[in-house]
């Protein structure tokens, strides 16, 4: 058994392999190093800019969100696929609310009402959650734009990444005609 870490989210993870993804937050393999490697990269981040801080609560409050409306996405869904996949990107929406949050170093916010009620219906939740994919997608690439620190860059960068397989995977769920 080996120990792996995440240079994005800091979690850890015990297996026979590097694994493709992290399974935490989804970052994508080049993210994850050997347990005895990792740094908690956040440390040498130094103060934020007024920009950085700025983008990084709106997307805190975006991943609260979209967390909240996964879970209720799950719950809701009478396909138990569905209920699993959701649950999942619930999890991973969650991991990216608590990267960023240790960023910024503060609690996170409560999801806004209006943002966390999903449907009863698979297709109409995996389209509203792919509207969500891309304005986040979209986001974050133009806030690692703006970014001066090299580490809100990366995460910003990785995050987008992320929230883009996203995309592609809801996509392929709706072109199955779910
Ligand atoms: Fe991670
Ligand atoms: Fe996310």
């Amino acid at each position: 058994m080996r120990f792996y870490r995440c240079l994005i989210c800091g979690d850890p993870y015990m297996g026979s392999e590097k694994p493709s993804h992290c399974p935490f937050c989804g970052a994508h393999q080049q993210h994850m190093v050997s347990a005895a490697d990792w740094v908690d990269e956040n440390e040498s981040m130094g103060e934020l800019s007024d920009i950085s801080r700025s983008n990084l609560e709106k997307a805190l409050q975006l991943e609260v969100n979209n967390k909240a409306f996964y879970a209720d996405a799950s719950a809701r869904a009478d396909l138990v696929e569905l209920q699993g996949i959701f649950k999942n990107l619930s999890k991973i929406e969650g991991e990216h609310a608590s990267t960023i949050r240790k960023m910024l170093k503060v609690e996170p916010p409560a999801p806004e009402d209006d943002r966390k009620s999903a449907s009863d219906s698979i297709h109409d939740n995996l389209e509203a959650a792919r509207e969500r994919e891309i304005f986040a997608s979209s986001f974050y690439a133009q806030a690692a734009g703006e970014a001066v620190e090299e580490r809100v860059k990366k995460v910003f960068n990785t995050l987008s990444e992320i929230e883009s397989d996203h995309i592609q995977l809801e996509t392929a769920l709706l072109d199955r005609g779910l």
